[in-house]
């Protein structure tokens, strides 16, 4: 029974996001994150973080001079719900993912229907606006339906206050962001509890790149690993004592034969398509030699539009310049039905991009479908090199050190050569509409976000879509998440993380800081954090822990360190801010795992090795993917971790706890890559993401 209300919470939760999508966070209404105000809006006077500069505020001032309103109480209103648009949450009051509004959703009471709490529906804003300019004329009314209309009253256009608040009211009880007449304010919330620890339990012992859980809401989920295969596998149902159920002599699909591994090379990416169960369409993103594969023929991303002459790249391990390529490839499931595909066809059915690498590193390629807009997202870096020596990140025209927006479902892919030639573009996909560069004409126009150095594994939050999160590898100092939005610049190579950066040597120059006027990262780390005597740090980027299996975990977004083994939870505070309090988690190996993870001997910590990156299922329970094996993480008390908030009817623990043990690194946590030594760890099984390349 309670297992029943469980369900039918969770799809009544998800039928609410569906009906009213949040965005909460500083965005604008563009997607575009708000900008730092120097002075405050001469018109609608907001100050500090907005989304209007000067030209805005002056549209806003003109828009509102022509209503020519005479009542000083409805035209002070008015000018409010107009400057709006200023509001560093515009994004959430205009929630721009539905239709487009003309206004921002206003505050209204839900008990206002009920007309013997008259005193209370006036103190709405969405009343108070009603009652103070029912009878007051407005050129060009922005409350009218039609776009433009002769001077009007809202009594001309709305039969009641019920009527009115009906269009443009929001509830204000629900927790959703509404207007009320002044800027959005968050309720300051309690200080923050940190979580007591993660518990993982071991479901598989192979070393995956991706998982990625199957489109048709199954308990199936797709993994890869760097060397090219992936596989359909099924997971297990928690607290079943049972193994991931993968068939390693039967992939899904086999491209080892294409795929060229090496340290940062191979498989990096898998996304299947949002109606893969309809179309069976899917993609990888890999890396191929040139000289190993005659399809791997392609554009090298150092050629003179970027100032880069390729004769010129200086040898790296012993490679031509772009004999390597970044690929993205389109599959298909076999047979008719994709839901019941054991494999995939074997033939790529379409290319859809192929780039020359100038170096052997850095160059992301993880691959992503935009959960709102169904667009396929790209995760490039810098390319590799120390200090991004052709400045690459910054330069508008390179596709290396970007974040990429592709639509592969356009009617008219592929394009024609023509059309391709036209936008410069590197493949077989077409351009979404609302890409940057239609207002940066500087911009190449796959380019969605800019200034990442090696962006190592990305994920929309499952719960806020807008909450697109992107951890970037740092080069001598920091380890950065950042929350991306549309055209922002991270800083690379003007910035690590907070701190300025200057290339020790920069071939491709000194980039300006007032070229990029970058977005800070909202959590991170020092290497000094991780590593003391100033070895290799590198994060792997994870997900808002969204499952309720461990409570305590719920809402927060957890990352690592590759070679630490050390975990992070970030927790938003206030919510829905975008500011995060970072804690460094602890985590142990589940009582009664179904693979023993305990490392030493009575220890309870698990001996992950690499953290290479992390997954998430239907259920949003959330795996670990390291080099060691695939975890998942269980309720809190299978590692006796406190939790007041787990039920504690669910807890069977018979299973004695070893004796407490101080969290030892293990050797493999430990083994650190010095910039100055320049120690190449080729670990058959590994990848190096981190600093010294
Ligand atoms: C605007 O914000 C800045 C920085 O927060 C502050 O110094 C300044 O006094 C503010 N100006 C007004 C008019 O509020
Ligand atoms: C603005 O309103 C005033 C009086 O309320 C009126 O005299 C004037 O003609 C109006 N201007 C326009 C452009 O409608
Ligand atoms: C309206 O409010 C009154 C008094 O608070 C209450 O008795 C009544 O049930 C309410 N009616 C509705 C429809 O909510
Ligand atoms: C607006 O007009 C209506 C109908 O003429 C009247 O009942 C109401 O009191 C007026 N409101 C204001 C604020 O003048
Ligand atoms: C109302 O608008 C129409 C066309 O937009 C125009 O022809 C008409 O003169 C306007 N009436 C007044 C009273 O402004
Ligand atoms: C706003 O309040 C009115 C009653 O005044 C109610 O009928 C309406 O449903 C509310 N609108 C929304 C979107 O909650
Ligand atoms: C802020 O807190 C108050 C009181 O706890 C609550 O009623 C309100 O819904 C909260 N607002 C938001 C936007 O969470
Ligand atoms: C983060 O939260 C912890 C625990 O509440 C608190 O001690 C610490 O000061 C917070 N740090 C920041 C930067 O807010
Ligand atoms: C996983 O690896 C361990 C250690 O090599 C081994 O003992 C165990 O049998 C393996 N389990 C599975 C399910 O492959
Ligand atoms: C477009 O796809 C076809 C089929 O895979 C491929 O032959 C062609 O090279 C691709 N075009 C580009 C520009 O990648
Ligand atoms: C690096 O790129 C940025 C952005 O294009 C530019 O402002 C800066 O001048 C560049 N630096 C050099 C030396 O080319
Ligand atoms: C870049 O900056 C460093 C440190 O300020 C300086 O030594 C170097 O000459 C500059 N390089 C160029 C090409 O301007």
């Amino acid at each position: 029974m309670r297992m029943s209300h469980f369900v039918k919470f969770i799809i009544l939760l998800n039928f609410l996001q569906l009906l009213d999508p949040s965005f909460s966070l500083p965005l604008c209404t563009d997607s575009r994150a708000p900008l730092q105000l120097k002075t405050p809006l001469a018109f609608c006077s907001y100050n500090g973080t907005s989304c209007c500069n000067s030209n805005g505020d002056k549209q806003l001032q003109t828009q509102f001079n022509a209503m020519n309103i005479s009542d000083p109480g409805c035209a002070s209103l008015v000018k409010s719900v107009i400057c709006a648009k200023c509001d560093k949450f515009s994004g959430e009051l205009f929630r721009t993912d539905s239709v487009p509004r003309q206004l921002p959703i206003l505050c209204n009471s839900t008990t206002s229907a009920n007309s013997t709490k008259i005193s209370q529906v006036e103190s709405d804003f969405c009343s108070k606006l009603w009652t103070t300019c029912q009878n007051v004329s407005i050129i060009s009314s922005p409350f009218s339906a039609s776009v433009k209309s002769n001077s009007t009253k809202l009594t001309d256009l709305w039969k009641s206050q019920i009527d009115f608040c009906n269009a443009f009211g929001g509830a204000s009880g629900d927790g959703s962001t509404c207007f009320a007449g002044e800027p959005v304010t968050l309720n300051t919330t309690t200080p923050i509890t940190p979580p007591g620890g993660l518990c993982l339990e071991k479901i598989g012992n192979g070393s995956y790149l991706n998982m990625v859980a199957h489109p048709d809401g199954s308990s199936r989920a797709f993994f890869s690993n760097q060397q090219g295969k992936i596989w359909l596998a099924n997971i297990p149902k928690l607290d079943s004592g049972e193994l991931l159920e993968l068939d390693d002599a039967s992939p899904f699909l086999d491209l080892t034969d294409e795929v060229h591994f090496d340290t940062e090379l191979g498989m990096m990416g898998i996304a299947f398509h949002p109606k893969f169960s309809q179309n069976g369409r899917f993609f990888a993103s890999f890396n191929c030699d040139k000289q190993a594969w005659p399809g791997c023929g392609g554009r090298c991303s150092c050629n003179s539009d970027v100032d880069c002459d390729p004769s010129k790249l200086p040898g790296d391990s012993s490679s031509q310049p772009c004999q390597y390529q970044a690929v993205i490839a389109e599959f298909t499931a076999s047979g008719s039905q994709p839901k019941k595909a054991k494999a995939a066809n074997p033939k790529e059915v379409r290319r859809i991009f192929t780039m020359g690498l100038p170096f052997t590193g850095h160059h992301g390629g993880q691959i992503l479908f935009g959960p709102r807009d169904g667009y396929l997202y790209f995760m490039m870096g810098d390319g590799g090199g120390i200090g991004d020596p052709y400045n690459f990140s910054q330069n508008k025209k390179s596709l290396l050190g970007k974040i990429m927006r592709l639509d592969v479902d356009g009617t008219s892919i592929p394009l024609g050569a023509a059309e391709i030639t036209k936008l410069g573009l590197w493949g077989n996909y077409s351009i979404p509409k609302d890409n940057p560069y239609t207002d940066d004409k500087e911009l190449q126009p796959e380019i969605w976000a800019l200034g990442m150095r090696n962006p190592w594994r990305c994920s929309f939050d499952s719960a806020r879509p807008s909450y697109f999160m992107c951890a970037d590898v740092g080069q001598d100092k920091f380890e950065e998440v950042n929350i991306v939005s549309k055209v922002g610049n991270y800083g690379w190579r003007a910035y690590e993380g907070p701190y300025r950066y200057t290339p020790s040597k920069s071939p491709g120059g000194n980039t300006s800081m007032s070229s990029t006027n970058p977005i800070f990262p909202v959590m991170g780390y020092n290497h000094s954090d991780v590593n003391k005597n100033g070895g290799s740090a590198s994060i792997t980027g994870g997900y808002f822990y969204r499952s309720m299996t461990d409570p305590c975990m719920h809402g927060r977004y957890l990352f690592a360190d590759l070679y630490a083994g050390s975990m992070w939870a970030g927790t938003e505070n206030p919510e829905n801010s975008g500011t995060f309090n970072t804690t460094q988690i602890s985590f142990k190996c589940a009582q009664k795992s179904p693979i023993d993870c305990t490392f030493v001997p009575g220890s309870s910590d698990p001996a992950l090795g690499y953290i290479f990156s992390y997954g998430e299922d239907n259920n949003k329970d959330m795996y670990v993917l390291a080099s060691s094996g695939v975890y998942r993480v269980v309720r809190p008390s299978r590692c006796k971790y406190t939790c007041s908030k787990e039920n504690s009817s669910a807890v069977v623990d018979d299973i004695p706890a070893g004796p407490p043990v101080a969290s030892t690194p293990s050797a493999a946590f430990m083994l650190t890559g010095s910039c100055n030594n320049f120690v190449l760890m080729l670990l058959s099984f590994m990848l190096i993401l981190a600093s010294c390349f």
